[in-house]
């Protein structure tokens, strides 16, 4: 038996328990970013993926609180400085991390919450974060809201300008899941770390004869 759901019968928690259940494991963009007034900021998000290689396009989802519909740090000073960095998020780094979502008052640095290590970037303002192996400085493009509501989400769509990569996680020049040992988001409080046993490969298939 299946259960199905009209969406426009579901509360908004009803609809992102079952969103973030059933679209995972989704992959972590810890996003750094600064107030107008130079106020560091740090805050997950697995709303998240990439999009294009050329120019390298990726995007996030700093959504309303489903709670009151209020907008959150990182989209407020998105829209204000038009700068980030976003880092992808490690089995070593997970605890710290999940401090970093708590939902502290604007101008609380998350580095220091956190403990995790600011460092300067290049070509934007915000810092990027030490210990995670791959790190993309960026610039917002576009800032797409998808709605009003408490839930609604507000789609970051950002360019890469930097990519930093430690050489400890490549592997023939090329990064190698084991060492990255990435987690990914699933529903509840469930995380998911792709490496070791969860790995598998698949060769791609051949092309079709012509
Ligand atoms: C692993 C993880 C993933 C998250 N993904 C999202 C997300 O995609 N969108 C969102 O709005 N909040 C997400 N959150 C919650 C935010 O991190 C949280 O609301 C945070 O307080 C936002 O911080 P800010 O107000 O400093 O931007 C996530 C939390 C965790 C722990």
């Amino acid at each position: 038996m299946m259960k199905s759901l009209f969406a426009k019968e579901l509360s908004p928690k009803e609809t992102l328990e079952i969103l973030t259940g059933g679209v995972s494991p989704r992959p972590i963009a810890l996003v750094s970013t600064l107030s107008q007034d130079g106020k560091r900021n740090l805050a997950p998000f697995s709303f998240f993926n990439a999009f294009g290689s050329n120019p390298p396009i990726i995007a996030f989802s700093p959504a309303r609180k489903t709670r009151d519909g209020g907008l959150k740090d990182t989209y407020n000073n998105l829209i204000q400085t038009k700068e980030c960095v976003v880092q992808v998020v490690t089995y070593a780094m997970a605890k710290q991390v999940n401090v970093c979502s708590a939902e502290f008052k604007p101008g609380v640095d998350e580095f220091l919450e956190s403990g995790l290590t600011p460092i300067p970037s290049l070509k934007v303002k915000p810092s990027r974060v030490k210990e995670s192996p791959f790190q993309m400085e960026c610039v917002l493009k576009q800032m797409v809201p998808l709605g009003e509501k408490p839930g609604s989400g507000n789609l970051a769509i950002c360019e890469v300008l930097v990519f930093h990569i430690a050489e400890s996680v490549t592997k023939n020049g090329v990064m190698h899941p084991d060492l990255l040992d990435l987690v990914a988001r699933n529903g509840g409080h469930f995380y998911t770390r792709a490496s070791g046993k969860a790995l598998f490969e698949l060769e791609k298939p051949p092309l079709p004869p012509s």
